[in-house]
């Protein structure tokens, strides 16, 4: 059939138009019913902490995803520089996931714990002076910026309703404890939030000094917490390749 006779004829373009639209609408919709088989059974991953959500939230804020992904592709040459790849699983909390597939500085999912913090506010605030040939802005004002996180509930309970398990009632929190263990279910409770967010930036002291909790103390506990849920030294190589 010549391409100018579907064009030319209003009933074989409106039966095949309707024949294209529905097989892509099978491509969309069909993988969503098998979505659950597909993000892997692993222990670990938990939503971020009222301190590391702002912190994501300051990542957004700033548009690092603009230069850096979040996704090791399952290729040997990734692996060999970042880590395990990347699990579905890894960022099932995450709204929206900052996969991407921009790299102009290099992937971040397992940046965590590959650089004191130390190291990450002087790169923050001075890329250049700690890796001379960066093309990385500078953002001094994340140390000189008071953290505000007058919003966190809020921005916990809308979370939440997109299916994120932090907890408002007892029983919710009962659940969690049974999932991830007490010392985490505390942290996603959203009634103490604001104490919690407090206390972990008090704690960790990530921008080195304690005087005030900084949009710097966020965004570092945030860098410091990705790619470090799951223990991988727990799970056999082929383990998650039924799920690809
Ligand atoms: C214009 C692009 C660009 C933007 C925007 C950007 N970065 Fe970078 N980033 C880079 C480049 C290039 C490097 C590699 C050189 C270096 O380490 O500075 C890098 C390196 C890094 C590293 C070290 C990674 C490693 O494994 O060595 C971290 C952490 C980082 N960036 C965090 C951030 C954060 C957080 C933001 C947002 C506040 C951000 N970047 C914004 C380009 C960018």
């Amino acid at each position: 059939m010549k391409h100018e006779t579907i064009e030319t004829n209003a009933g074989w373009l409106i039966i095949l138009t309707l024949l294209v639209i529905s097989i892509g609408g099978l491509v969309e919709i069909v993988p969503l019913y098998y979505i659950d088989e597909t993000v892997e059974d692993v222990d670990g991953v938990r939503p971020y902490t009222p301190l590391e959500l702002r912190g994501r939230d300051m990542y957004l804020r700033e548009g690092c995803y603009t230069c850096h992904s979040q996704m090791i592709r399952p290729f040997r040459d990734e692996e060999l520089r970042y880590g395990h790849y990347s699990l579905a699983a890894e960022s099932k909390y995450d709204h929206p996931f900052q996969w991407g597939s921009k790299r102009t500085g290099p992937d971040l999912a397992r940046v965590g714990g590959k650089y004191s913090n130390e190291w990450h506010v002087q790169h923050l605030k001075a890329p250049r002076s700690v890796v001379p040939e960066s093309i990385m802005p500078d953002y001094p004002w994340l140390v000189e910026n008071k953290l505000d996180y007058s919003q966190i509930e809020d921005r916990m309970r809308a979370l939440k309703a997109v299916g994120v398990p932090y907890s408002e009632t007892q029983q919710e929190y009962q659940a969690n404890v049974e999932k991830f263990g007490k010392d985490v279910a505390d942290k996603l409770h959203i009634p103490k939030a604001d104490q919690n967010l407090v206390d972990e930036a008090q704690q960790g002291n990530y921008d080195g000094d304690n005087s005030d909790i900084t949009e710097m103390d966020a965004i570092v506990a945030y860098l410091q917490v990705l790619g470090t849920m799951v223990d991988f030294s727990k799970y056999d190589e082929g383990e998650f390749v039924e799920y690809r």
